[in-house]
């Protein structure tokens, strides 16, 4: 009774253990889904065992891939809480030690890595064939480019924005400073002619001496004695 108690617990024990070590939210534990059908149409194939067996293989190339070190193998790719709708998670154990689960940094880096082979190996893509926990590369890619894009956009309209508030602005100075100018020189054409008519002869006689030098003395001379 006692003894077929422990026989009992120790076959449970590497199931346990399994569990333990592969479960969702585990240590270095991802979850992985997949969506054959709209990838694949009617030519999707059916998740089965050995999917699961080339998913296995597939995971232990991509980790010696990655780490150089060729003693990871299919028994190193644990799968666990797989569902009818097609998803499961995985871990990846140590070759050395089998209830050590490789760290989560790593994996995700070698998944980086090889993600075209894993793709192709199923006929998927980042969007059908996704690792929940790692964002697809390409969006943040097409993110930073549209944002990039934003940038040029906005610098593009902010030039053209100073530029047309330049060119008002300088076409209004101008306008305002024509006018005035206009303005000032009929201002001073009425001026000049105030002061021609006011004193026309005295101007005429400074205007002479200036050019005219001894001779208009002479004039200017006659001219204050005329008066
Ligand atoms: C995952 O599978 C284990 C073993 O089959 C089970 O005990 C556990 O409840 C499952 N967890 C989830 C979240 O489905
Ligand atoms: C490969 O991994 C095993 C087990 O973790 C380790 O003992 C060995 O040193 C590694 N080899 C290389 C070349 O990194
Ligand atoms: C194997 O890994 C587990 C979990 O990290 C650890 O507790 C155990 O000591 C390791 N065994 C050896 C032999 O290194």
């Amino acid at each position: 009774m006692m003894l077929g108690g422990i026989l009992l617990f120790l076959l449970s024990l590497p199931t346990f253990v399994h569990g333990n070590l592969c479960e969702p939210g585990a240590r270095g534990a991802f979850k992985v889904r997949l969506n054959i059908k709209a990838a694949l149409g009617d030519n999707a194939y059916t998740w089965n065992a050995d999917e699961e067996y080339l998913f296995k293989a597939v995971m232990a190339f991509v980790m010696r891939s990655y780490t150089k070190n060729n003693t990871f193998d299919i028994s190193n790719i644990v799968l666990c809480n797989s569902t009818e709708r097609i998803s499961f998670w995985f871990v990846v154990t140590s070759p050395s030690n089998e209830s050590d689960p490789v760290s989560y940094s790593v994996i995700e880096a070698a998944i980086r890595n090889e993600r075209n082979r894993i793709n192709s190996a199923f006929l998927l893509d980042d969007k059908t064939l996704e690792f929940v926990q790692i964002p697809p590369t390409l969006a943040p890619a097409t993110q930073t480019s549209s944002s990039s894009w934003l940038i040029v956009f906005g610098v593009v309209v902010s030039v053209v924005t100073v530029a047309i508030a330049y060119l008002v602005v300088s076409g209004v100075i101008r306008h305002r400073k024509r006018l005035k100018s206009s303005e000032e020189n009929e201002e001073s054409e009425v001026g000049i002619r105030s002061d021609v008519t006011k004193n026309g002869g005295l101007h005429d006689k400074t205007l002479l001496t200036g050019s005219l030098g001894n001779d208009s003395y002479d004039r200017t001379e006659e001219a204050h004695t005329a008066f």
